[in-house]
């Protein structure tokens, strides 16, 4: 559906206007930062990966017992609902002793999140007494603990539903009216933003986000519906926007010259197409980033009605399949594709193609293809910066 200009500008003023708290529930947890009294904090309190809330997070010493200690307030005994918000940037998990009132009565286990700066929620229950209670993780191997942001601390609450592993819970939410025009910098504070469009995959539908010329866009999760997700219209940042399920495209890249893009972390789910699509010229790099269930994570435009070279520098990424490529490039517009730090994950034919070489048109024509695979001009990769899980 496309707005008529003078509901569009209605609706991008009244955009991004009504902020609620994320769960209207019976009683709110209550929050303890690991970074402030009455927490304490075996190592640093550090604030170098984006995505946490409060002032910093928890770095403990990478040591056994070197924990993170709450003090909580029960207003009753009973079971207590534990969120524990965490980031564990490497691919090993990181168990830990949980601790309440001096026994250890539980050994999560902290999976790897994909980034240091991509954060999860892990949802524990455990008897605590009324009154003061203490609680602590204590991590068991010489990994010491993730790090940890925050603990969520309810007695009596029901655990809330879990977001597949790495991603992150919304801390609130903003109703989208319109698209919302970001010049500068829009951070959502980890907001869901929501929503815009009907879902469907129709081109030209409005963006929820519209970027000018040096924007960034952080901390946000777009809800579902997205509409056409991201606009850039001349070089970009996009640090840390999860889609929950893309719509059209997650973000489109335009711009003449030789504009940079960046999406650095985030995440992407459900692309029956494309999640980013380069349709101006210029480099785009995407890095510290997941998708699962996508088409194709990055395509050049094989058929706009402008065409150039594009290059793209994809690193550090995890893809889940189903997803059948990682990235589409016009080898006659001489676009290349520079790969390392790839996980493909739940791929054991090794079907994902790395690399879709296509001869590319200016008249809306479907593009031919033209091979795939690394080919030292093209498509930039040698197999150690593929791995699969
Ligand atoms: C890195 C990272 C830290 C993290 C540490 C670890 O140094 O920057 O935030 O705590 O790894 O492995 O524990
Ligand atoms: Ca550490």
């Amino acid at each position: 559906m496309r707005l008529g200009p003078l509901i569009a500008s209605t609706a991008l003023v009244a955009g991004a206007i009504l902020v609620w708290p994320a769960s209207p529930a019976s009683a709110a947890p209550t929050r303890f930062e690991a970074e402030s009294s009455p927490a304490t904090c075996t190592g640093t309190i550090d604030s170098n990966w984006a995505g946490f809330s409060g002032s910093g997070f928890c770095n403990g010493t990478n040591a056994v017992g070197a924990g993170a200690q709450f003090t909580v307030n029960a207003s009753t005994s009973g079971t207590a609902t534990l969120g524990v918000r965490f980031a564990n940037g490497t691919t090993t998990a990181r168990p830990a002793g949980l601790i309440v009132n001096g026994s250890t009565v539980q050994t999560p286990s902290f999976e790897g999140t994909g980034a240091w700066s991509t954060w999860a929620t892990k949802t524990l229950s455990v008897s605590v007494n009324a009154g003061s209670n203490t609680i602590r993780l204590n991590p068991t191997t010489s990994n010491g603990l993730p790090n940890v942001d925050y603990l969520d601390f309810e007695v009596g609450g029901s655990p809330q539903p879990q977001p597949p592993p790495g991603w992150p819970t919304p801390t609130g939410q903003v109703t989208v009216n319109g698209t919302i025009s970001v010049s500068g910098v829009l951070d959502g504070g980890m907001r869901r933003y929501c929503c815009i469009g009907d879902g469907g995959q129709e081109e030209d539908q409005d963006p929820m986000f519209e970027l000018a010329s040096g924007a960034t866009l952080q901390n946000v999760i777009v809800g579902a519906p997205a509409g056409d997700g991201v606009h850039c219209s001349g070089p970009c940042t996009l640090r840390n926007v999860w889609w929950e399920d893309v719509g059209e495209d997650a973000a489109t890249f335009r711009g003449s010259g030789s504009p940079q893009f960046l999406v650095d972390g985030g995440g992407a789910r459900s692309a029956s197409d494309k999640v980013f699509q380069h349709n101006g010229a210029g480099t785009l790099t995407i890095q510290n980033v997941q998708a699962s269930n996508f088409g194709t994570f990055y395509r050049s435009c094989g058929n706009c009605s402008t065409q150039t070279q594009r290059n793209v520098v994809i690193r550090n990424v995890t893809l889940t399949r189903p997803g059948n490529r990682v990235a589409g490039i016009n080898i006659n517009y001489g676009d290349t594709a520079r790969f390392s730090g790839i996980t493909i994950v739940n791929d054991p034919n090794r079907s994902m193609v790395i690399c879709q070489k296509y001869i590319g048109n200016d008249d809306g024509d479907e593009p031919d293809e033209a091979g795939s695979g690394a080919d030292g001009t093209n498509c930039l990769y040698s197999s150690s910066d593929i791995t699969y899980r």
